[in-house]
């Protein structure tokens, strides 16, 4: 039995504990030594949930107190950069929840540490592990649909109520949509396509819904609705059908007084700087096009792919079993089923955690370089500025 490796969880919210502290509590190749976050009355409470490891407000103290092999950096975006160059410095593997950063200048930064460092720095582009995707890369490799020269996503997220509630609405925090969530699906498009160097962006976005006028109920007279859910009059006669759940004990008013971060802010009337829906468009230098459309105001969750090749088209939902392939000229459809896996987001999450550590280990290389992730925080960023410039975006203005 090879040595377990000692792990560090930095942020311990929704994704830090409950996606990955969970699931690496029950491998057994490995130990969460230790959590940071920088509200302690979060950080305990999470780390009862894991098995009890110590717990730290301050990250230089882990990394300089604890023995670990790696940390997993699950931190609001803005923080990724300032955590993983300390993490690197201390010469520990770490795994970077997307975005790399929130800017390009962020992600060069961690990339040159991660090269002084010679540990393993690798960005958590879980939807690689999704087994729909996989399953989708390989048609594309094994040549199936010919040369693919383009490509369309659109996603809806049923999840206004968690981004515009809370920190993902800032671009001060988040680095914008396109940056915050486009990351993951540029990526994708870079993978498929086999990374060739995106040339130009171009994106419209805007605010159409989560805004004051946006409020759908009548508002009764001299009853002002907000500034959170927890206190709002209509969340809880039941009449905001938008109102953000959360538990009171890890979120609520004593979690709040450390550190100030209210998770249920209106999200009509919160001072947001993200759109709620937007079309990015790329074009890369080989010539090839792709389409990613967003939508945070919607009943469902789910990505919808087509991608084309000069020999035939593939389309999924993320959320289906099946990808169909329909042929050029013999108009053959062609019918993937793909089984059912159980995790985190369609499975990706595990594969995700078991390619990292694989990495670590030295049993693979590392597929999800930070280079990689720079390259989706680039198109983001381009996205974030062509719609605050209103213009087209040369990535070149961002990567030299
Ligand atoms: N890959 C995916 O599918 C996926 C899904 C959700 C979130 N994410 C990413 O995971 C990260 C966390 O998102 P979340 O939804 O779990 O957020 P969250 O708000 O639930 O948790 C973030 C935690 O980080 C803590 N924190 C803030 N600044 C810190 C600092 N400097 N050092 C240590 N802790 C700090 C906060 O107190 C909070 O407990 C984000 O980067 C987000 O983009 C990825």
């Amino acid at each position: 039995m090879e040595k377990k490796l000692n792990f560090g969880i930095v942020g311990t919210g929704l994704r830090g504990i409950c996606c990955f502290g969970h699931h690496l509590k029950e491998r057994s190749d490995c130990v969460i030594k230790a959590v940071c976050d920088v509200n302690e009355v979060r950080a305990k409470i999470m780390a009862e949930k894991i098995g009890k490891p110590a717990v730290y407000t301050d990250l230089e103290e882990m990394l300089g107190k604890e023995k670990l092999d790696a940390v997993i950096i699950t931190t609001p975006d803005a923080f990724h950069e300032e955590c993983a160059v300390k993490a690197l410095k201390h010469k520990v593997n770490v795994l970077i929840d997307k975005p790399l950063a929130t800017t390009v200048k962020g992600c060069r930064n961690i990339i040159r540490e991660a090269k002084r460092s010679g540990k393993v720095a690798m960005i958590g582009f879980n939807l690689r592990h999704a087994p729909l995707l996989m399953k989708l890369k390989s048609i594309v490799d094994e040549g199936v649909l010919g040369k693919i020269f383009l490509a369309e996503n659109r996603e809806f997220y049923d999840g206004g109520r968690t981004y515009m509630a809370r920190w993902n609405g800032r671009k001060a925090s988040s680095g914008g949509l396109w940056i915050h969530k486009g990351s993951h699906d540029f990526d994708i498009f870079n993978w498929l396509f086999n990374f060739p160097k995106p040339y130009k962006v171009t994106a419209f976005a805007g605010m159409n819904v989560f805004r004051p006028e946006g409020i759908p109920f009548p508002l009764e007279k001299g009853i002002r609705p907000g500034p959170c859910c927890s206190e709002c009059h209509y969340a809880k006669n039941g009449v905001c059908r938008d109102a953000a759940a959360y538990t009171e004990e890890e979120w609520g008013k004593k979690a709040q007084k450390a550190d100030g971060y209210v998770k249920d802010s209106c999200m009509y009337l919160s001072d947001l700087s993200v759109h709620d829906n937007g079309i990015a468009m790329v074009e890369y230098e080989n010539g090839a096009r792709a389409s990613h459309m967003e939508c945070f105001v919607t009943g469902m969750s789910d990505r919808l792919y087509t991608i084309v090749g000069t020999l035939g088209q593939a389309s999924l939902s993320l959320s289906g079993r099946t990808i169909t392939v329909v042929r050029r000229w013999t108009h053959e459809t062609i019918t993937y089923e793909i089984p059912e896996v159980s995790g985190g987001h369609a499975g990706a999450d595990p594969g995700l955690v078991e390619s990292f550590i694989r990495t670590v280990r030295g049993e693979e290389v590392n597929t999800s370089t930070v280079e990689q992730g720079m390259l989706s925080t680039a198109i983001g960023q381009a996205a974030e500025l062509s719609r605050a410039e209103n213009r087209v975006v040369f990535i070149s203005e961002l990567l030299k």
